[in-house]
């Protein structure tokens, strides 16, 4: 009798064509499985060996590096994702003066043993130096909880990035001196791996936008480009968007809005039950209204790690302007990381009065084990697609129509668990009872 014969599934691929991808400055044209990551990637497709692999499971931070100037976990991107995004990796700093006063204040203040986190360390300290010059130590140490080193116990990395932050700021107050935070060309070459494929190009120009890039290189990026982000659906600043007294610098922010096809009236109506909304979230609890006090919890699960939060927010409604705040915080009883948030919405009516769109300005910090992920694209898609969810579940509550797509799963990813956290206060945003 003739054996069964097994046909192996082809792995999807993707043609990375030159100019999708920008790679240290460079266009980069590669073939790569849809689920190849981006630190496999750079690693073993471009040469560039500098980006470490820890985990692999987005928690130790070693593989950092930066997306269109933004720090991401690169064992957890893919890399047919980055395409029309620009790559900067730990070899593409040369020439860069941020980089190179980081370099000398780990050298000085004893910033790495076995320097296996060091590449990710400089990328993330590069981002804190860039973002927040002003970063107290208090506020580095937050920063850094998301890069992982088994060696130095931390004092000697926060004294580099302090001694940096410090410097930079006399050397800004000195006259007609100006304190470069943008990258520059790289007067040296990537170091390749030998024998892997070239590396992106000799020369490695430092990061630039990913437009930038590619008309420096004669480049046109594909038709079939995912755009970087959504565009934000508010034109003006929403309740609670900006407010006084209250420093929302470190804090990210959200831009979105969902349509619903019913009146305004009948929708400011319904968001007054917000036992009704947020059923419209999965894992979300209303445990509690006293007046404008809300109190409630979500419990999330993601991979091996199980949150639990509970929090309490203060709701305030304007009835004329159909407009809202809702400010509050929580804690998540397992790993003890905080949440603040802060969300304005406003109801417009749209298509002649027969829908309504809730424009949406979401605030949020989150401190502890999970900051970490709080500061990924991903994370800002996740969220959009929470509110996109929640908009469609509250349309079929409206129209009475079948709700759509299940919401997405709690356990999906990593992502999700800090998507369901800020889900949680989302589907504390609307109503008053
Ligand atoms: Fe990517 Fe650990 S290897 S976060
Ligand atoms: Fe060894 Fe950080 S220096 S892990």
């Amino acid at each position: 009798m003739n054996a069964p014969t097994f046909t192996p599934a082809m792995p999807l691929q993707r043609k990375l064509e030159q100019g999708q991808l920008m790679v240290n400055g460079q266009p980069v044209r590669r073939d790569v499985e849809d689920r190849t990551s981006l630190a496999d990637f750079v690693r073993d497709r471009c040469g560039l060996t500098g980006t470490h692999l820890g985990c692999e499971h987005g928690v130790c931070g070693a593989c950092t590096l930066l997306v269109d100037g933004k720090p991401v976990r690169s064992c957890i991107t893919l890399a047919a994702d980055c395409e029309g995004h620009s790559v900067q990796t730990i070899e593409g700093y040369d020439g860069n003066a941020l980089m190179e006063q980081l370099r000398k204040a780990f050298t000085i203040h004893h910033a790495l043993q076995c320097g296996y986190c060091t590449p990710g360390m400089l990328a993330t300290a590069h981002d804190i130096a860039t973002r927040l010059p002003d970063a107290d130590e208090k506020r580095v140490r937050l920063e850094l909880s998301g890069n992982i080193c088994r060696c130095t116990g931390y004092v000697g990395i926060v004294r580099a990035i302090m001694s940096v932050l410090a410097e930079r700021k006399e050397q800004a107050l000195m006259p007609g001196a100006s304190v470069s935070t943008t990258l520059t060309p790289a007067t040296s070459a990537p170091q390749g791996r030998a024998g892997a494929e070239p590396a992106a190009s000799a020369a490695a120009a430092g990061w630039q936008s990913f437009e930038a890039a590619t008309a420096a290189a004669g480049a046109v990026p594909s038709a079939s480009v995912a755009p970087a982000s959504v565009a934000p659906a508010s034109v003006a600043p929403l309740p609670g968007a900006d407010q006084p007294g209250v420093n929302k610098k470190a804090w990210s922010r959200i831009d979105d809005h969902v349509d619903i096809q019913a009146p305004i009236d009948q929708v400011w109506e319904t968001m007054r039950d917000v036992r009704q909304l947020a059923a419209c979230l999965p894992g979300a609890e209303i445990t509690e209204t006293n007046g404008n006090t809300i109190s409630g919890r979500v419990g999330i699960k993601f991979g091996p790690i199980t949150a639990a939060f509970k929090g309490t927010a203060v709701l305030v409604r304007q009835e004329e302007e159909r407009a809202g705040n809702l400010k509050g915080g929580g804690t998540d009883s397992i790993s003890h990381s905080r949440a603040s948030a802060d969300i304005g919405y406003r109801l417009v009516s749209i298509d002649a009065g027969r829908a309504t769109r809730i424009e949406i300005t979401l605030q949020h910090m989150l401190q502890g084990p999970l900051a970490q992920f709080s500061r990924s694209n991903l994370v800002r898609d996740f969220v959009r697609r929470m509110i996109t969810d929640f908009g469609r579940n509250l349309d079929a509550r409206l129209t009475g129509a079948a709700p759509g797509a299940a919401p997405p799963a709690a356990s999906a990813n990593g992502f999700a668990l800090l998507g369901s956290l800020l889900g949680s206060w989302l589907k504390r945003l609307f109503g008053g009872k």
